[in-house]
């Protein structure tokens, strides 16, 4: 497989490779499904350290970084990247979804339904993760943004960071219900085209666009994503990160001199 291949449908590989393969294409580029797989471990690691707290909590604030950055990519990647990675072509219109829930939609990519579910996923991350930066927890871990924001307005955007996971954890398991259906009952080749990035070609089932990012496009949309994430991590030395509870304990003089530092988000 020649790199432009990684970037874009098969219809960018040379003339012999395409003829010696003509039953799959691409389906998924490879940036896309390294940002799936990372997403699913990040996401892992920020739920199961959210719920922990305590000491786990900087391994969380690490993890929503890791999630921010993905999703910057991602953004940017559903611009440049291949065809069915961009959101135009998976944009869910109604005559499609029509389509679809008559069982008359025939294409390559999120489904018009799925497609509405990948959409919902990505935005509800992008508030937890948003949220999270503003939020503390009332104990020593502030988000990287916390300082810039009152302590209300700190604990406000907290509590809806811990509204969101619920609603995320529900999306989640719909998502996995969802592909489970596809595979088991509908028998959709879903899960390896999301590890190989190929899918089988099907009669009548139309091919992707031939459109590529390019090397370039891929360089823009890491660099973008690496930006972000340099600019929230390093916005959270410049002040001293005192979360409230921090600071109500340190107005007495009483405070012990051991008392912890707060942890760094980053
Ligand atoms: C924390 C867990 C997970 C998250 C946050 C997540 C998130 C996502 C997102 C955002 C997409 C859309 C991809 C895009 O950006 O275009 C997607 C698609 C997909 N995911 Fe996941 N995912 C998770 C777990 C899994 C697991 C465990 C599997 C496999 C067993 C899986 C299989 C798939 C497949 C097959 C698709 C493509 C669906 C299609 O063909 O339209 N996901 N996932
Ligand atoms: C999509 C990414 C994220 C997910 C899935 C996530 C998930 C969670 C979960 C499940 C909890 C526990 C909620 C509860 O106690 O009911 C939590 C708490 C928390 N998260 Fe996140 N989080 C994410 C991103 C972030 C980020 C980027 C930060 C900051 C760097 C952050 C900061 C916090 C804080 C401060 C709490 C403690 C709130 C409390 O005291 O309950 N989170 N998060």
């Amino acid at each position: 497989m020649t790199t432009p291949e990684l970037l874009s449908d098969f219809g960018a590989a040379p003339p012999a490779a395409r003829a010696a393969d003509a039953s799959s294409y691409l389906l998924w580029d490879l940036p896309l499904r390294v940002f799936h797989w990372s997403l699913v471990a990040a996401v892992t690691v920020a739920v199961v350290t959210g719920e922990l707290g305590g000491a786990w909590m900087p391994w969380h604030g690490r993890a929503g970084l890791v999630i921010v950055g993905l999703l910057v990519f991602r953004l940017a990647w559903g611009i440049v990247g291949s065809a069915t990675s961009r959101f135009t072509q998976f944009a869910p219109r109604p005559a499609a979804l029509l389509a679809y829930v008559r069982g008359r939609w025939r294409g390559v990519g999120h489904n018009p339904l799925g497609a509405l579910a990948v959409f919902a996923l990505l935005a509800l991350l992008a508030a937890q993760a948003a949220t999270g930066l503003f939020g503390n927890d009332d104990i020593a871990f502030a988000g990287p943004l916390n300082h810039l924001v009152g302590d209300e307005t700190g604990d406000r955007v907290t509590g809806w960071h811990r509204l969101l996971a619920t609603g995320l954890l529900a999306l989640l398991v719909l998502h996995l219900a969802a592909i489970a259906f596809h595979v088991l009952v509908k028998r959709h080749r879903l899960i390896r085209p999301m590890i190989t990035g190929r899918q089988r070609a099907e009669p009548g089932v139309p091919l992707p666009r031939r459109v590529s990012a390019g090397r370039f496009g891929l360089i823009g949309a890491v660099a973008l994503a690496a930006a972000v994430v340099v600019t929230i991590s390093g916005t959270d030395r410049a002040p001293a990160v005192v979360p409230a509870a921090a600071r109500v304990a340190a107005v007495p003089a009483a405070a012990p001199a051991s008392a912890p530092a707060p942890s760094p988000a980053w």
